[in-house]
């Protein structure tokens, strides 16, 4: 039997002015949506005005606004693939915003990794992730896209200039996250996740 395509929520971290990450977001996206077995939606970071003062159990109005759209995005997906730069050897703040503005939504789905950065490619950012989603009970791919001195990776149409090692790269996680996602959606379907 056939399954149903995988919900693939693609979290663009970064929001800061003049950012790079949309360029990654929408290359890796479309790399996705060529695929049978996933649908897409994008979530752009930038797009979220999550309060920093945090998460509370009474959000204000204007929060609960943002979260009226948000949230059901984030819950309605059975994957995840978040697109992150390293800043100081680790990942944006405001992506840390909108994780932690969630707890339910992240648990038992497989979370992926794009990143980009200098020398390192961005994986000091995706090593330190991958411990925040072990809180939150998600389960991190080993596999990862990740783009060496970023500011030189891609070409004027917005696509990477070494194409053919990224699209094996971005195949071979994304296989990896299909694969988790089934399992694990069969697998709350027969047993709720609770913890
Ligand atoms: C505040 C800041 C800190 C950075 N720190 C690092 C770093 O520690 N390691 C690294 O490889 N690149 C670092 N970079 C380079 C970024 O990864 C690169 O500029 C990337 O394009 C940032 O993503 P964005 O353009 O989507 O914001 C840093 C950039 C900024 C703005």
């Amino acid at each position: 039997m056939l399954n149903e395509p995988i919900r693939l929520a693609i979290i663009t971290g970064s929001v800061r002015i003049g950012r790079l990450g949309p360029t990654v977001a929408q290359w890796f996206a479309a790399e996705a949506g060529h695929r049978e077995d996933l649908t897409v939606d994008v979530i752009d970071a930038a797009d979220v005005p999550l309060s920093l003062t945090g998460p509370t159990r009474q959000p204000a109005p204007d929060m609960v606004e943002v979260l009226a759209e948000i949230s059901p995005r984030i819950e309605s997906a059975d994957a995840f693939v978040v697109v992150t730069p390293e800043y100081n050897h680790s990942y944006p703040a405001g992506l840390k915003n909108l994780i932690d503005w969630h707890i339910t939504q992240w648990r038992a789905k497989p979370v992926g990794f794009v990143s980009y950065g200098g020398m390192s490619g961005g994986l000091r950012a995706v090593e330190h992730l991958r411990a925040v989603f072990a809180e939150l009970h998600a389960m991190t791919i080993q596999s990862t896209v990740c783009f060496r001195d970023c500011a030189e990776a891609f070409d004027t149409d917005g696509l990477p200039k070494d194409r053919a090692a990224c699209e094996a790269a971005a195949k071979d996680m994304l296989d990896q996250l299909v694969w988790w996602a089934n399992a694990l959606k069969d697998a709350r379907a027969k047993t709720p996740y609770s913890v």
